[in-house]
């Protein structure tokens, strides 16, 4: 995440390690530490192999891999600036105030290295959805559980287009202390709680009393809901993360009779559904 003396990101200097159980690392250049199985993946605004090494060795890890790259790679190519949706203007906290398009509710974000700047398809593709459900006058959406929250700028949405309690989840331990950050960022901590939780280990919560759920994640692993009782619980689910030539084997993955699909939307090469449940 960004602290002084940094205030954006340019240069990311990363280097994977393998083992996850560091001695704690305490330097003004870190961005955080990805954790994912029995590796971990350090970032840094400034070349840090001395450091790196120091650490290796009084801890007995190695490394798997180095690379130095612009931030605009890493973010596939793309330039994160401000943008707008018919609701919300979404500002990274590197931009001044009032310098992008406005819009009548603004989110800050500090996207750091996680998931969810909003410049990739699916999630535009979820914010857009998101913003249309919640400004329908027919439709009152209160609560909103959001699974994979990566930087938690969905979950921020939900809440600030009119959602009273958001509960945000992600299995990545550097996600969710950037989606807290970005939560305390927008004011928005009384009704949305970021949580850690692995979906696939024991971690996926009830949805039951959730008037909407929203699920940007991968094939296996919306397959591997799908075939919870407990996920098909809430009322409406914004779901994406997968391509047409995946469609037809997470159709036959729903619970038959007691979905409908509501809507189909693409951006990209990438799809959404809106489904309901039948009461
Ligand atoms: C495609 S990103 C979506 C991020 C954000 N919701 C958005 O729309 O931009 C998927 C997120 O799911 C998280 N994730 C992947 N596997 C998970 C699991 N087993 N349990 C919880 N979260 C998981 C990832 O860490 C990542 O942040």
């Amino acid at each position: 995440m960004l602290r002084p003396p940094h205030d954006r990101y340019e240069k990311l200097h990363v280097y994977y390690l393998d083992r996850r159980d560091l001695p704690p690392v305490d330097d003004p250049d870190l961005i955080g530490i990805w954790v994912e199985d029995d590796t971990a993946i350090l970032f840094f605004h400034r070349e840090r192999g001395a450091l790196v090494d120091r650490l290796c060795r009084q801890c007995g890890a190695g490394i798997i891999y180095q690379a130095s790259l612009d931030y605009r790679d890493w973010e596939a190519g793309v330039q994160v600036t401000s943008f707008a949706t018919a609701a919300l203007c979404v500002r990274p906290v590197w931009e001044a105030a009032g310098a992008g398009p406005s819009g009548p509710e603004e989110i800050v974000l500090d996207p750091s290295v996680i998931f969810g700047s909003g410049f990739h398809a699916t999630t535009r593709l979820c914010l857009e959805n998101l913003e249309s459900l919640m400004l329908a006058p027919e439709r009152r959406i209160r609560s909103v559980l959001d699974l994979g929250t990566g930087t938690g700028l969905l979950a921020i949405a939900a809440a600030r287009l009119g959602a009273e309690r958001v509960l945000a989840l992600d299995n990545n331990p550097l996600a969710v202390e950037v989606a807290r950050k970005n939560v305390t960022l927008n004011n928005c901590c009384d009704r949305v709680l970021v949580e850690q939780a692995d979906l696939l280990d024991g971690g996926m919560p009830g949805t039951r009393g959730y008037d909407l759920v929203v699920a940007n994640l991968y094939k296996g692993l919306l397959t591997h809901l799908f075939a919870s009782a407990q996920f098909w619980q809430g009322q409406m689910y914004l779901v994406s993360g997968f391509l047409p030539g995946m469609e037809a084997e997470l159709l036959s993955a729903l619970p038959s009779g007691s979905i409908r699909m509501l809507h189909r939307g693409m951006r990209e090469q990438w799809r959404l559904w809106l489904l309901e449940r039948k009461v």
